[in-house]
């Protein structure tokens, strides 16, 4: 970040001194202005709930540009990664800022593919859980619980040790996502397989049992390679901010991503794949379209068009063009073409389009939209949906959080507030109140 020639002048119309506050420039985006000796000059925050304009940190990640529905992961464009890479090689370059060459790249999946496996122990957490438990709450509870398993890798002062829980992450994820599957199906978990990709050994892990082999089908696995690299990484979302919030107190980096985890279940955010498709589901036929729009247009129904809208992109989501190409891949893959659902997630996805309220606030389809789609011809349950999300984020997650504990400037976060209730009071007797 390089500091601008032009300065910020805040004035008040109280006639009190104005501040002049400096003003710092990226690579490119939005400048900022910096208001950390705002409180100390005036005794004043500032106030901005949803952190509309606020940049919480300085990041070398990812870049979004809303307005031209552009995906950057360290410069490279979500298409060209998508088409020319896999999911691994994106993991190697969020991590290190920089493409791996062939023998980095053969090091890194060798490396990852070595720390695929859980401790055994770790199915004992699972059976702890009811078998209808939301895989979600699986997953906040036993990637935390990976902490207690790894305390050679928990000081994360050391570069070494943050690198060694990076890996151990990304590489158990998969295994934890299928195990909770596994789970609440009541089928023996199955172990990972280092010859395969990282997508297919998910794919057999997921569908395999000890009588039958998952049989690889290269659509499907790279269908789902592509759902990875797409929710790889977003910059500071919710999600990701939470993670980084609760890594700022120096916690250890398996209790941050179930933070992580905790806020991506949110319908809002990561939850919204398996809310689309459950909308989907409950519309039922093209015919109950327009009441269905009917009811979202209503601001009183609280029925909100799932899988569309975004705070950032407000032209188009690069992703979600993408995964509407995969979707069609997938479907003719699979000879679902003219499945009753995805028919009637096109015709939603045309009215939508179309229609003058959704035009109007520029909502347009996001990733999850066709996602869960895509995840569900692949045969994977409705509620699995935010996990598998959750599994592909966890590289992004990570990548943040180490980026977070290198940087000098990192702080506690501890954001401040407009206070709006009671002022001091006295407590009177019970019999008096
Ligand atoms: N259906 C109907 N109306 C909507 C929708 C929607 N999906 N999204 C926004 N609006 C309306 C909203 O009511 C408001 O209308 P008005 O101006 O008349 O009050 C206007 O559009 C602006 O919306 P907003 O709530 O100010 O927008 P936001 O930036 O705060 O919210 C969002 C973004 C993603 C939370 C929201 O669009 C939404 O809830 N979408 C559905 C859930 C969803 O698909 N989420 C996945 C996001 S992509 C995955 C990820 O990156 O996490």
């Amino acid at each position: 970040m390089t500091n601008s020639e032009v300065k910020a002048t805040l004035s008040f119309s109280d006639g009190s001194t104005p501040l002049e506050l400096p003003i710092y420039k990226g690579t490119v985006g939005p400048d900022v202005i910096d208001i950390r000796k705002l409180y100390g000059a005036t005794g004043m925050f500032t106030y901005d709930p949803g952190f509309m304009s606020t940049a919480s940190c300085n990041s070398a990640i990812t870049y979004i540009d809303g307005d031209k529905g552009e995906l950057l992961y360290r410069g490279y464009p979500i298409e060209q990664l998508a088409a020319k890479g896999d999911f691994l090689e994106s993991c190697y370059l969020l991590l290190n800022g920089e493409l791996p060459n062939q023998a980095q790249k053969d090091e890194f999946v060798y490396t990852v593919s070595r720390h695929t496996m859980v401790h055994e122990q770790m199915q004992f957490f699972f059976r702890g859980f009811r078998r209808d438990a939301h895989p979600m709450s699986v997953l906040v509870g036993t990637v935390g619980a990976l902490a207690s398993f790894y305390h050679d890798s928990l000081d994360i002062n050391d570069p070494r040790h943050r690198e060694v829980s990076a890996i151990r992450l990304i590489a158990k994820m998969p295994t934890l996502v299928a195990m909770a599957y596994k789970y609440s199906i009541g089928q023996p978990f199955v172990y990972p397989k280092n010859e395969l990709s990282f997508s297919a050994n998910f794919m057999h892990m997921m569908f395999s049992t000890p009588c039958e082999e998952y049989k690889v089908n290269d659509v499907l696995v790279r269908a789902l390679d592509r759902i990875l690299i797409l929710h790889a990484d977003h910059e500071q979302n919710a999600s990701t901010s939470t993670v980084r919030l609760a890594g700022s107190s120096g916690a250890n980096p398996f209790a941050c991503i179930a933070a992580g985890i905790a806020c991506l279940w949110g319908p809002a955010h990561g939850g919204a794949n398996e809310a689309a498709l459950s909308m989907l589901e409950e519309i039922g036929s093209v015919d109950n379209i327009p009441e269905f729009i009917r009811q979202v247009k209503d601001k009183n129904s609280g029925v909100k068009l799932m899988g569309f809208g975004h705070r950032v992109y407000k032209n188009y989501d690069p992703r979600a063009k993408l995964m509407r190409e995969t979707c069609y891949e997938v479907l003719a893959e699979l000879g679902l073409e003219n499945d009753p659902l995805f028919k009637l997630a096109m015709a939603l996805e045309k009215i939508a389009l179309e229609d003058e309220y959704f035009v109007t606030r520029k909502l347009y389809p996001n990733v999850d939209f066709y996602s869960g789609i895509v995840q569900r011809a692949l045969g994977i349950p409705t509620a699995l949906f935010t996990g598998i999300f959750a599994m592909a984020r966890t590289i992004g997650w990570v990548a943040q959080w180490k980026e977070m504990i290198s940087d000098p400037e990192q702080k506690i976060g501890r954001p401040r507030q407009l206070f709006i209730g009671e002022k001091t009071r006295t407590v009177k007797p019970i019999e008096q109140r």
